[in-house]
């Protein structure tokens, strides 16, 4: 890999499946940016077991989903895609990290409050220390930006913290990462309530990315327009949120205007709106479905791509930890 590119990382937990909203908000901008930097991308599994899995859906959607990251074009050549457990430097680090972070620093984060409700019965030690092992994650590979969702700035702003204590005791060790928003794509709503995000947590509300064609056109004939009384396809996200959010997908799959699909759809109503706006993420996913299919299919092939992402990850990873382990006064073997 070439290194006078600036460098990015993010990680995925594989705790679910992937649905439109990830696709239009995030995944379809990755592949265009290792023009321009070098990319690494993890399946988060040591994060996705702060709540408890089912081991066999983890080990199946953490393969999906680097089956899909790789049919939505992100090319395993030019982007480093790896699983978070195959580079052990990250529980490593984790470690160390665990020990320059503060306990009063890691309660105010939003995230564990938020989580430790939803899993009142399971509040354990990895989901307090998660930010921890987040910095690890980030700082291995000293990259310039962390393409994160906002619910995840906290998380970096934490990380630049430790970068300032860490290296204020041992020198420049850690390159100070930036949080880079990732709100470039379009975002995408919840079909049968538009004021909610799109989530898997609302299943008939959201298309997962391998839904058959039938089920997804089921979901967009069902999709919640707006009570109001002209019946007619206009964008006014406040007044109309419904028929909003699927001219917002309409346009992001199809590339059309708002003006150009309300004269499309001028004198039709909603009767033939939702179908076609149906129909195109259908023909949008298609694509998607069939190739991840395909690569999954490919087992010699997938091995390939995440052992060699797991190598060149863990090549740079170790040269960072045997820096930190030799700053903290670690004898080396
Ligand atoms: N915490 C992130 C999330 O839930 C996933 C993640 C783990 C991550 N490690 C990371 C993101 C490092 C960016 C960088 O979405």
């Amino acid at each position: 890999m070439e290194t006078n590119k600036k460098t990015m990382l993010s990680g995925i937990q594989p705790s679910g499946d992937l649905h439109l909203g990830n696709y239009l908000g995030a995944i379809k901008n990755w592949g265009g940016r290792s023009e321009d930097y070098d990319c690494f991308y993890f399946m988060a599994d040591l994060h996705a077991i702060t709540v408890r899995q089912n081991p066999a859906d983890l080990r199946r959607r953490t393969l999906t989903q680097l089956a899909t990251y790789i049919a939505c074009g992100l090319d395993p050549e030019k982007n480093t895609l790896f699983i978070q457990s195959h580079v052990r430097q990250h529980a490593e680090l984790g470690w160390v990290l665990n020990c320059y972070t503060m306990f009063g620093e890691l309660s105010r984060m939003t995230q564990f409050k938020d989580k430790s409700r939803k899993n009142a019965d399971n509040i354990n030690g990895g989901l307090f220390t998660y930010p921890s092992l987040m910095a690890a994650d980030i700082l291995l590979y000293q990259p310039d930006f962390v393409p994160v969702g906002a619910d995840q700035k906290q998380h970096v702003e934490l990380c630049r913290n430790i970068v300032q204590r860490f290296n204020g005791v041992y020198g420049d060790v850690f390159k100070m990462p930036e949080f880079y928003s990732t709100k470039e794509g379009a975002r995408v709503m919840c079909l049968t309530e538009p004021s909610n995000k799109m989530s898997k947590s609302a299943p008939e509300g959201c298309v997962f990315l391998l839904e058959k064609p039938e089920d997804i056109a089921r979901k967009f004939k069902r999709a919640v327009t707006d009570s109001d009384t002209e019946r007619c396809v206009r964008y006014a996200p406040e007044e109309k949120p419904g028929v909003s959010n699927l001219m917002n997908i309409y346009a992001a799959v199809t590339g059309k205007t708002m003006d150009e699909i309300e004269r499309e759809f001028d004198g039709k109503g909603y009767g033939a709106f939702k179908p076609a706006v149906g129909d195109a993420v259908i023909e949008l996913l298609r694509p998607i479905r069939e190739e991840t299919e395909r690569i999954l299919a490919d087992k010699a092939y997938l091995e390939s791509v995440y052992k060699n992402g797991a190598e060149r990850a863990g090549y740079v990873a170790e040269k960072t930890l045997r820096k930190v382990y030799k700053k903290v006064g670690f004898i080396p073997r």
